[in-house]
């Protein structure tokens, strides 16, 4: 058994202890950015759910191994758990995204193993695959994701948070619905804090917001950060030859616009481009939409003309 594979055991064992019993495990080969490891579970007389185990581990706790853990240490794990509690706070916050299951009282645990430190939780599973593109959209079906995500994006929105990662890989599928997920970088725009510094971009930098690359301290984050990466996923999923094309060709409205020409010039693709997608795509985050009201109701009337 890997090295892994026994933190799993142990992780299962001490959630036994805690009467969750865990029936089966698997764990997903996912990509995770922050070095996670997932693991789908079975709960006796309950649904599926995730369990997320984060490695925490402070610098000076690879240096040499640790006899106690001393305030020092103490601090500097809770300092590595930030994305992790930014996380569980957002997803507490905006009912789109999994929900965590406490264990005993606590939303989350931590436990040193072999030298290391861990912080482990269980989240709702969404049922589904992680959003892979196939082969050929409709302008109906990139309608029908473009609707799903804003719906996210507004709940999210209405509750005072911005997401700030709409990846493929942030989204997971299950015939045709989308649901997000990964609160880890997001953003209470009500509140001072922010967990990544500014000047650094955060996210993946093809579906970034142009905002996003040049962070500031006073920045004024809205619904509209969000709205750009839909317009590239959008687009992605509408011409497949932009999924291979480089991040700056993508981020050029001008290829893009040619690109979705190219690929079908009839009336019901350009609306969609013109009303919508280049909108989304807009550099300038004021000139998104102003509301997500706005952007709805252009949305609506696009669909009825395609259905028409
Ligand atoms: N609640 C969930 N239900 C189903 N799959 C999930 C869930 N959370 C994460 N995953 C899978 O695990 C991957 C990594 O999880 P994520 O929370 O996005 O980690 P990271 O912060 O490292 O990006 C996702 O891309 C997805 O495939
Ligand atoms: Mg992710």
């Amino acid at each position: 058994m890997g090295y892994i594979d026994s933190l799993v055991q142990k992780v299962i064992t001490l959630l036994k202890n805690n009467n969750i019993d865990i029936t089966s495990s698997k764990r997903l080969r996912v990509p995770s950015g922050q070095g996670k490891t997932v693991v789908c579970i079975s709960i006796k007389d309950e649904k599926d759910y995730i369990l997320k185990i984060v490695d925490v581990t402070p610098e000076i706790m690879k240096e040499e191994p640790i006899e106690e853990i001393n305030e020092e240490i103490r601090n500097q794990i809770m300092y590595m758990s930030i994305r992790t509690f930014n996380e569980i706070e957002m997803s507490k916050k905006c009912p789109n995204l999994p929900q965590l299951r406490n264990i005993g009282n606590h939303l989350f645990q931590y436990l040193i193993y072999d030298n290391s430190a861990y912080l482990y939780y269980i989240e709702e599973k969404v049922e589904g695959t992680m959003f892979r593109y196939k082969d050929t959209y409709t302008i109906t079906e990139v309608i029908s994701f473009l609707e799903q995500l804003i719906d996210n994006i507004r709940i999210m929105s209405e509750n005072d948070y911005v997401h700030r990662d709409i990846t493929p890989s942030n989204i997971m599928e299950n015939n045709g619905k989308y649901f997000l997920i990964d609160g880890g970088i997001g953003k209470n725009i009500k509140d001072g804090l922010d967990i990544t510094k500014t000047g650094t971009p955060i996210g993946k930098a093809r579906y970034l917001a142009p905002e996003q690359e040049r962070v500031t301290a006073n920045m004024n984050w809205t619904f509209q950060t969000d709205l750009y990466p839909l317009g590239i996923i959008a687009t992605e999923m509408f011409i497949p030859k932009t999924r291979n094309i480089p991040d700056k060709d993508i981020r050029d409205i001008q290829i893009v616009a040619k690109k979705w020409l190219e690929k079908d010039n009839s009336y019901e693709a350009q609306l969609l481009f013109k009303k919508i997608i280049a909108n989304l795509l807009n550099e300038i985050k004021a000139l998104r939409f102003n509301s997500i009201t706005e952007l709805i109701s252009e949305l609506e009337k696009v669909k009825k003309e395609v259905i028409k």
